[in-house]
């Protein structure tokens, strides 16, 4: 795992929004994996920027999310289709066809799942996949104890996940208990990784990420064993 030593959260964004721009330059028809949560967003403001200065398009992009609860829609305030549609996909060009969440309102939530899995693999994969961690080690929402040979799936969130996400949905009983996200050998697959971490209360999971045991216990340890990780961090690790 290479790592990217930054003095603050807008060093560490400014860094992610280049390498992912990078990415977007680089090909014809990016598909990347995205993100949410308190620590992408600064990133997400700087790629807005960007397109508006005509620095980069998003015409040909494709993008896919690591998550969703279940049970809520895009126009609920807490649903990962209405972060993105908030903080980046209404101040961009993307084609909001090409811009896939999995539906957490899906009648048969295992359908959408492998739907999902299926539309990853014809896209012919993630070129470019940001990620965040959560207290507990989890990546997406592959709580501890997720198979690493793990596909497009329903989560139950843990009673930690909950409560350290409960701070987005205005009574904590609004908080969702299950959840659909990427597996953990559907984000391996993506060819290039970023792992964002910031703040002192994830400094302890970071260091077990980094140089802990490769275990399904911490879920986002699997990660070592990506060819081609960055993890950009204002921590000591
Ligand atoms: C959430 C999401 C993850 C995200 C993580 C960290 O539960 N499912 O994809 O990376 O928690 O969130 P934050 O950046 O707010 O700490």
């Amino acid at each position: 795992m290479k790592v990217i030593k930054v003095k603050d959260n807008e060093t560490m964004s400014v860094k992610a929004a280049e390498m992912l721009s990078a990415t977007v330059k680089r090909l014809a028809k990016p598909v990347l994996g995205l993100a949410t949560g308190s620590t992408p967003k600064r990133m997400y403001e700087l790629l807005i920027e960007q397109y508006k200065t005509g620095d980069i398009t998003f015409a040909e992009a494709i993008s896919f999310n690591l998550d969703e609860y279940v049970g809520l829609g895009p126009n609920h305030i807490g649903s990962y289709q209405y972060y993105m549609n908030e903080n980046f996909f209404n101040g961009i060009n993307i084609k909001k066809e090409n811009a896939h969440i999995p539906n957490g309102l899906a009648t048969c939530l295992q359908t959408e799942c492998d739907i999902y899995e299926q539309q990853i693999t014809e896209a012919g994969k993630l070129d470019f996949l940001v990620l965040g961690i959560g207290e507990n080690g989890h990546i997406g929402f592959n709580e501890p104890g997720t198979a690493f040979d793990s596909r497009t799936h329903v989560v139950e969130l843990t009673p930690s996940t909950r409560e350290v996400n409960a701070r987005f949905f205005e009574r904590t009983e609004d908080m969702p208990k299950e959840a659909l996200t990427m597996g953990l050998a559907t984000i391996m697959d993506a060819k290039e990784i970023i792992l964002l971490v910031q703040g002192e209360r994830k400094a302890p999971i970071l260091k077990e990420v980094i140089h802990g045991p490769i275990t399904e216990d911490v879920p986002a340890s699997i990660l070592q064993q990506h060819p081609n990780i960055t993890v950009i961090t204002d921590l000591d690790v």
